[in-house]
């Protein structure tokens, strides 16, 4: 915990490092692994290292504005909360907690239905502090239909303004750390969100026939137009396009869910060129208001891995891991620091880059490294 009026960490490492002090070796695990040999969950992290950032010089930067907005709301930058289950797992005001750091930075915030708030107080949470920023709740394409219907029904009165529809699990992936140490809910914790019980919630039905076609027309109909309908866990141009075929889609995340679903898929980051190149030709023939937005998860650890993604064409980043971590750590104020360092690395990096707003970051930002030879790099042209 900290103790002294300087906060001990200055890097999203440290806080992970801290948490790891914090946490049961066995939720420990359950947090930072994934499936199978977490060849996934390594390449999510170092893939952003396989790129350099291009300083440029003498241009006014005595202002930056990283300022954004998603889910129809301004932002402070654009970073938000990918939906991740458990909070209370890492701190007893688990998503609340996270909610009311969310607010104070005005960044977006992705709700699990795993969540062990209820998606009222989260958002309550919000409200309490007088923010605007945005929410988004998230549910999956395996879930039973009625259960997707009363939670959009429950989020909209809520003012969730954007459903977070997960993809990649119509089945579970092989996740080793939880069948070596099983993951019982703790006593006194619950999923408020679900109609599940703590006790048998491992045995939940999933619907792994869920198609496109079949979906989202449905989708599109029990979602009110103010909600925004947003696909989490896609992977390839095909299922981009696929993805924008269905109008109602507003915005795509590329996503592995951190490496916890399929082992040996590329990292996000990899996936994301591809993507990014879909998402602008699709766009290049629509209205402004009707552009589908582009997001990615998985592996941002440093305001410098978002300038890049920023780069390679994302409208918007998110990261599962750093507010569980961050909370285990400090609880709220451990949530504050993290999105406090994210943002003042990627000012930094605005700042050093000769960026003053997000148009302004493109791919002659960046350079890849070679081979990994020293001194070898190949500059990116802008698109
Ligand atoms: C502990 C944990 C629980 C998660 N629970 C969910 C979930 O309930 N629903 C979901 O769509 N994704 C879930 N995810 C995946 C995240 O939404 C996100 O895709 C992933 O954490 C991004 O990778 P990062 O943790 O490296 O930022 C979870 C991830 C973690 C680490």
């Amino acid at each position: 915990m900290a103790s002294s009026s300087v906060d001990p960490v200055f890097t999203i490492a440290d806080i992970r490092a801290a948490a790891a002090r914090n946490l049961d070796p066995k939720w420990l695990q359950y947090l930072n692994e994934g499936a199978m040999d977490l060849i996934t969950v390594k390449a999510n992290e170092s893939a952003y290292d396989r790129y350099r950032i291009m300083p440029r010089i003498l241009r006014d930067v005595a202002q930056v504005d990283p300022s954004t907005t998603v889910f129809g709301a301004k932002v402070s930058f654009p970073f938000g909360f990918s939906p991740a289950a458990m909070h209370c797992l890492a701190h007893p005001d688990g998503e609340v907690a996270t909610s009311r750091a969310a607010a104070k930075a005005g960044i977006a915030m992705g709700l699990s239905h795993w969540a062990t708030k209820s998606l009222e107080d989260v958002k309550q949470a919000s409200e309490d502090l007088g923010a605007t920023n945005p929410y988004g709740i998230q549910t999956s394409g395996a879930t039973k239909k009625d259960e997707i219907v009363g939670l959009v029904k429950r989020a909209s009165k809520a003012g969730y303004r954007s459903l977070l529809v997960t993809v990649d699990a119509p089945t579970i992936g092989r996740r080793l750390n939880e069948y070596r140490n099983g993951i019982d809910l703790p006593k006194g914790l619950s999923f408020p969100n679900l109609s599940v019980s703590p006790e048998n919630f491992r045995a939940i039905v999933r619907d792994a026939s869920t198609t496109f076609s079949d979906f989202l027309p449905w989708l599109d109909s029990v979602v009110p137009d103010d909600m925004e309908i947003w696909l989490k866990g896609i992977y390839t141009a095909e299922d981009v396009i696929l993805a924008a075929s269905y109008r109602c889609v507003r915005g795509v995340i590329v996503s592995n869910h951190g490496g916890r679903q399929l082992d040996g898929a590329p990292a996000t980051f990899e996936a994301l060129p591809d993507c990014a190149a879909a998402v602008r030709s699709l766009n290049a023939g629509r209205a402004p208001k009707d552009k589908l937005m582009l997001g990615i998860d998985g592996g941002i650890r440093r305001g410098s891995d978002i300038f890049k993604a920023i780069a390679f064409g994302a409208d918007i980043c998110f990261a599962g891991r750093v507010p569980i971590w961050a909370l285990a750590y400090n609880g709220q104020a451990g949530v504050e620091r993290a999105l406090e360092l994210l943002k003042d690395e990627f000012e930094m990096c605005m700042c050093l880059a000769g960026c003053k707003t997000l148009q302004d970051i493109g791919l002659d930002s960046l350079a890849l490294v070679e081979g990994g030879a020293p001194g070898l790099i190949k500059r990116l042209s802008k698109l």
